[in-house]
């Protein structure tokens, strides 16, 4: 440990005694005994053609870019990747082509898939995935292609034909949908990728909300743009809303109830087991916000279907995480983002959504609070022209560069360190630090603690028995920077401190067995 000096008794030690250095460093006690959820990983997704942001730069970038991304010892080691499951009729502006992009005559007529080994980018990022050991691949649906649905198209809301409700001349797609989402999981097994989580459908109560009287009030959709996401419109700039079912999500969506997607999971489950696909595991429902996926989990409790899905998924854009939702099966919150402010790579400006501090909280309250076993942001990538330069990637591409926020660097510190398998347990300790601690497969103990105080803090981890311990730091001037520690004869790890507002990962590796 390096402590300053004592220094004389002179007026500068007077104003050093307004933030006092702690005397012996802080003790955080991990206790591996009380386990808590174990986890399945840290993820993003780069649906909606973001994935030509990182195919689209030359050679040397791309392949550091990945690197970034992928990497373990380097980059952010993600372990998850949702890929949008594509239902345009083609791939104009950012859509996702399906690979039914010519509607059978009814639901009994044999389809004519057709794959571009392509998926708007996607199945390139997803090779380079494996070729780093990713081994989770959440292929979910936003929507049917439009001739399976109510409206007819496979934007604007609308239902699946055949679910309860419904009543569509064309008849019941129910069947043929859960065909093709199987058809899309071989195709990707044709390729080298095998999907291991299936969704059928997106944020299913986004279209489908009452607006009462004031529509900006709601997170709201651009009309003008397919490139916009969920946006919260300041009065002055509120759409004119003369046709609410127009407005509402102008892009790949369809609505259900918890009783509709109960439904359909009926269908799905055995329709996967049929096609040696039984290891898939299906998830529901990406609702917009964790209150609604608490009523939607509830709902298909009381259907009796919990026990056909593998994972409950959920958003919080319009209700954060407060808390973990009603099932025994995993929890993973997967799309989130900062949609709202301008670009910015700031780690601290006072809390802002913006800030890499922020998503440091955000994790580490989803992690512990929410009972989460997977957190995913939303984009990885994203160019300047979108949606007003917003915040919602954690990487700009512009012009062939790259640029990397401090977001990314708060998900690294996460995902990097706690792997999937890894089971979390329990660690208290520490005044103004917020700790969590896990056990890796490989035996290794991982510890994050982020300091919401200004000053620095030392502290140590006891109830280890280390051999060696590394340790990175991100804060305003630290990129996940490595920085030293000691083990102690007892196996206790010290040596640390951890900067005012600074996030910092332990990986403590045990004693030989
Ligand atoms: C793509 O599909 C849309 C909707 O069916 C259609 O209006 C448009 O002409 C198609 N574009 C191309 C390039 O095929
Ligand atoms: C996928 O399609 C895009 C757009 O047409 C093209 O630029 C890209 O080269 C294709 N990628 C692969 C791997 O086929
Ligand atoms: C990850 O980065 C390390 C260090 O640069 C490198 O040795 C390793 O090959 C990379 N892993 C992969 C899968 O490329
Ligand atoms: C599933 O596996 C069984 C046993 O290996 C095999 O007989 C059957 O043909 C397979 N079915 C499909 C649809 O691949
Ligand atoms: C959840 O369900 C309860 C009980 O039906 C209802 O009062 C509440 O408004 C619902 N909340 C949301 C966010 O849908
Ligand atoms: C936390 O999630 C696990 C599954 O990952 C579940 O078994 C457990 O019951 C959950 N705990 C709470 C308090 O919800």
């Amino acid at each position: 440990m390096h402590f300053l000096p004592l220094l004389t008794a002179t007026t500068t030690v007077l104003a050093l005694d307004i933030f006092p250095r702690q005397a012996s460093p802080q003790k955080l006690t991990v206790n591996p005994s009380q386990k808590f959820q174990t986890i399945d990983g840290f993820g993003f997704s780069e649906a909606f053609q973001r994935a030509y942001n990182i195919l689209g730069l030359e050679e040397a970038k791309r392949t550091k870019l990945i690197d970034l991304l992928f990497n373990t010892t380097t980059g952010a080691g993600f372990s998850i990747l949702r890929n949008g499951i594509g239902s345009s009729p083609n791939s104009t502006k950012d859509w996702m082509n399906t690979i039914l992009p010519k509607g059978p005559a009814s639901p009994k007529e044999k389809p004519e898939y057709v794959w571009d080994k392509n998926d708007t980018g996607q199945l390139w990022v997803s090779q380079q995935a494996v070729k780093y050991g990713v081994k989770t691949f959440y292929a979910n649906a936003w929507a049917a292609p439009g001739f399976m649905k109510t409206n007819g198209r496979d934007s604007h809301g609308g239902t699946l034909c055949g679910l309860p409700g419904t009543n569509c001349m064309t008849g019941d797609w129910r069947q043929a949908y859960a065909d093709y989402l199987v058809q899309y999981i071989k195709f990707y097994h044709e390729s080298g990728v095998d999907v291991t989580h299936l969704g059928f459908v997106n944020e299913p109560d986004y279209a489908r909300a009452y607006f009462p009287v004031a529509p900006c009030l709601h997170p709201w959709y651009d009309s003008t743009s397919h490139l916009s996401h969920l946006i919260t419109y300041p009065p002055t700039r509120c759409p004119i809303a003369t046709d609410l079912t127009f407005l509402r999500a102008p892009y790949a969506s369809m609505t259900a109830t918890g009783a509709q997607a109960a439904d359909f999971i009926r269908i799905l489950h055995p329709t996967l087991r049929a096609a040696n696909l039984s290891h898939v595991h299906i998830t529901c429902c990406e609702a917009t916000g964790w209150n609604v996926q608490a009523n939607l989990t509830h709902d298909l409790r009381l259907e009796g279907v919990e026990h056909l899905l593998g994972v409950i998924t959920s958003h919080p854009y319009t209700h954060d995480i407060d808390g973990s939702l009603p099932t025994t099966l995993p929890v993973w919150q997967t799309e989130y983002s900062d949609l709202v402010s301008g670009w910015s790579t700031a780690w601290y400006t006072t809390g802002r959504l913006g800030d890499g501090y922020t998503w440091a909280n955000k994790l580490h309250y989803a992690l512990t609070s929410g009972n989460v076993t997977a957190y995913l942001w939303w984009l990885a990538t994203q160019d300047k022209e979108t949606n007003n330069h917003n915040n919602e990637k954690l990487i700009l591409v512009d012009k062939g560069e790259y640029y990397v926020s401090k977001r990314f660097w708060a998900f690294a510190q996460y995902s990097r360190t706690i792997r999937p398998g890894a089971v979390r347990i329990w660690i208290e300790g520490g005044n103004g630090l917020k700790t969590t601690a896990f056990v890796n497969a490989d035996g290794s103990t991982v510890v994050n603690v982020i300091n919401t105080q200004a000053e620095a803090v030392a502290f140590e981890v006891q109830g280890v028995k280390g051999t060696s311990a590394n340790a990175w730091v991100t804060d305003e001037s630290n990129d996940m920077t490595a920085v030293g520690t000691t083990v102690g004869a007892d196996g206790s790890v010290g040596g640390i401190n951890v900067p005012g507002r600074g996030l910092i990962s332990l990986v403590i590796k045990p004693l030989a067995a």
